[in-house]
């Protein structure tokens, strides 16, 4: 079905309905990817408090946070539905760590842009296979690339659609959604982490500064993509 027909079938319904709808527009064949973060766990608790048949997986990349793995053990005790992980391909992780060292990611753009493609980008196409919509907590205010997207759209690399069901809420928005359905949330985010990858690759923002800008500090701004998320 096309982008655009969709955003027709969609545009009268509230958030739920519009989830509910895809879902059963693209029974089996719907994926919504969670790294725990503030705006994933809205999505989580809409998907499962309604009981909608949309697999739900996270990318575990084997270096996140103490406290995403402790969101991740309440998310599974609260909703008792699963969330899917994707791990890399050991011999891949091996091979990398063997030769370059656990920490080769702050070397160079080139051995960060390895590291990312064996923990994420390969596992995700492997999350991907088959599915033809897939379901992200992107929001457009998250960076000025992101301001040009739109919350439905055709995504050329992965050939599906991409929906991103809360894009235009804002910060305040979120949290305000979080305290009053009382949902479980990364305590980073309190600690002035706003977005939250890998451990070793994301660090606190200073007040101010961008959201993006404790992931991946030492790059160029202009480099700072991990490739999950293509830039049109
Ligand atoms: S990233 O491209 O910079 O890493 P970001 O952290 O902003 O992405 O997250 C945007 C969306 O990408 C999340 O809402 C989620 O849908 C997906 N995502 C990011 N990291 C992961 C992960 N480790 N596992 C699953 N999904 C992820
Ligand atoms: Fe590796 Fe850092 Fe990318 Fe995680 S964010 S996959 S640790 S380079």
């Amino acid at each position: 079905m096309e982008v655009a027909q969709l955003k027709y079938n969609l545009q009268h319904l509230n958030l739920v309905q519009q989830i509910q709808f895809l879902s059963e527009k693209f029974k089996d064949k719907i994926v919504f990817s969670t790294s725990f973060g503030l705006e994933d766990q809205v999505i989580t608790h809409l998907i499962f408090s309604n009981n909608i048949p949309i697999r739900v997986f996270t990318l575990e990349t084997g270096r996140l946070f103490p406290e995403t793995y402790y969101v991740w053990n309440r998310t599974l005790e609260i909703y008792n539905r699963p969330i899917h992980a994707y791990y890399p391909q050991t011999v891949a992780v091996q091979e990398m760590v063997n030769l370059k060292g656990p920490n080769s990611f702050y070397e160079s753009v080139e051995n960060r842009k390895e590291c990312c493609y064996i923990r994420k980008i390969e596992p995700l196409k492997r999350a991907l296979v088959g599915n033809e919509i897939w379901i992200t907590g992107i929001r457009a205010e998250q960076s000025v690339n992101r301001d040009d997207m739109e919350n439905l759209e055709w995504d050329e690399g992965n050939q599906l659609i991409k929906f991103h069901p809360i894009f235009n809420w804002n910060l305040e928005e979120v949290r305000s959604y979080i305290k009053n359905n009382n949902i479980v949330y990364n305590t980073l985010h309190d600690k002035g982490f706003p977005s939250i990858g890998c451990a070793p690759c994301t660090r606190a923002v200073q007040p101010g500064e961008d959201f993006s800008a404790g992931r991946w500090w030492w790059e160029d701004q202009s480099k700072k993509e991990c490739g999950l998320h293509e830039v049109k």
